[in-house]
């Protein structure tokens, strides 16, 4: 199946997310490959993709053999005609394509000798695709902002979130596997049109702006920052190489959908210190609603994944890494009874937990009121009742504590 991007202008706003996000494979030439991209990243949802007829084919060859595809198409696009599969995690079988925006490089393949994101990348005639990168490869991924930040995240202890001044330095992911209508950070999470970064690059440059703000953590967000396994693992062995001493502090914040235990093994021998898992939600409808994801078993996975991924932090790094978990609230995505309901899970992997409650507002592409200071008093209240001890709300007028 071919497909067209079709721009609909009574629903555009003439944002610029588009222009300024996008990595349009077909830009300069003005043409549409439909790989989706601008679709993904449309707050106003003004852009969808229709079927759209190719009425030529062109030769590739994929690991050296030669097949007739459409052309104008992605990659994989390409690859799926060939009877490619999809897979949601990194070691089903299939190609493992999450952010489709050219954002996290896990789809990249060797075309013509150069590693492309094939989510991203358009078909030529004659095009060589090796679909295994080769021993030497280094993993590449965009990442952003590199800055300076003061509130923290998820995985940093509250009791270091005063407000005053710089607590760690950092960057974000570009890419996500979700598509949270919600999305708090979806400038970043969306940016595909930056030169992607080496493990050992981006280290640099934060370990370099910890000695600027004379702070002990480091930190990698996102949109989601675990998508691309070897990189993300690569990144924290390269931080903790360059940053010796023992109070610097390797902290990831992440959705947690894509940490199984052997991942979790990685990036603990790898040196982070501090993990922020969001959870979302209890309920598996809830958890699509929160994350835009359609297919119930797609998200149920998810949903778990991330749950065991505390449990199994708790359980088998305790001494060894901060853990926080982060749940969002507000009164149009998820019940109070579910956030006591969170509560009481929590509560059974460790009561000492740190629990973070963001207050979700108007983002992206969901209008909503943000939760008045006395609902997000209703929250803290909630979970205080369920024995967990370590609660923190974010309202409009600051941070609820313990
Ligand atoms: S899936 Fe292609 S760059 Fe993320």
């Amino acid at each position: 199946m071919t497909y067209v991007a079709k721009h609909d202008p009574l629903k555009c706003r003439w944002c610029g997310a588009c222009m300024e996000l996008v990595a349009c494979p077909g830009a300069d030439e003005m043409v549409c490959i439909g790989c989706g991209a601008c679709v993904i990243t449309c707050p106003h949802q003004a852009i969808e993709l229709i079927t759209g007829k190719r009425e030529k084919e062109i030769s590739i060859y994929v690991n050296k053999k030669k097949f007739k595809v459409s052309e104008l198409i992605s990659v994989k696009e390409a690859l799926v005609e060939l009877g490619y599969q999809i897979k949601n995690h990194a070691g089903e079988p299939g190609m493992f394509v999450p952010c489709q925006i050219g954002g996290c490089y896990s789809c990249v393949m060797m075309i013509d000798g150069k590693a492309r994101p094939i989510c991203i990348t358009r078909v030529w005639e004659g095009m060589k695709i090796d679909t295994v990168l080769p021993k030497e490869y280094t993993p590449l991924r965009v990442v952003t902002n590199f800055t300076g930040h003061s509130v923290g995240g998820v995985g940093t202890p509250w009791e270091l979130k005063t407000g005053q001044g710089i607590i760690e330095v950092g960057c974000f992911a570009a890419g996500c596997n979700f598509s949270c209508p919600t999305c708090q950070n979806w400038r970043v999470t969306y940016l595909g049109k930056e030169e992607p970064k080496t493990p050992s690059e981006a280290a640099k440059i934060i370990s370099e702006l910890r000695k600027d703000y004379g702070v002990e953590r480091m930190f990698i967000s996102g949109g989601e920052c675990t998508l691309n396994k070897p990189w993300l693992v690569q990144f924290i062995r390269e931080l903790k190489r360059l940053n010796l001493d023992p109070a610097a502090r390797f902290h990831v914040d992440t959705n947690g959908s894509l940490l199984d235990f052997a991942y979790l093994d990685e990036l603990m021998e790898a040196g982070m210190t501090d993990i922020g898992i969001d959870l979302k939600a209890l309920q598996t409808e809830t958890f699509m609603c929160i994350t835009g994801l359609k297919e119930k078993i797609k998200a149920e996975k998810f949903k778990e994944t991330a749950w065991r991924a505390v449990s199994y932090l708790v359980n088998t790094w305790e001494g060894k890494v901060f853990v926080g978990v982060g749940i969002p609230y507000n009164k149009e995505l998820i019940t109070l009874e579910e956030i006591t309901m969170m509560g009481r899970r929590i509560f059974k992997i460790n009561p000492f937990l740190q629990v973070s409650v963001l207050n979700y507002r108007s983002e992206f592409r969901r209008n909503m009121a943000i939760p008045t200071t006395k609902e997000m008093k209703e929250v803290f209240q909630a979970l205080k009742e369920t024995g967990l001890k370590n609660v923190t709300v974010q309202t409009e007028n600051g941070i609820i504590g313990p």
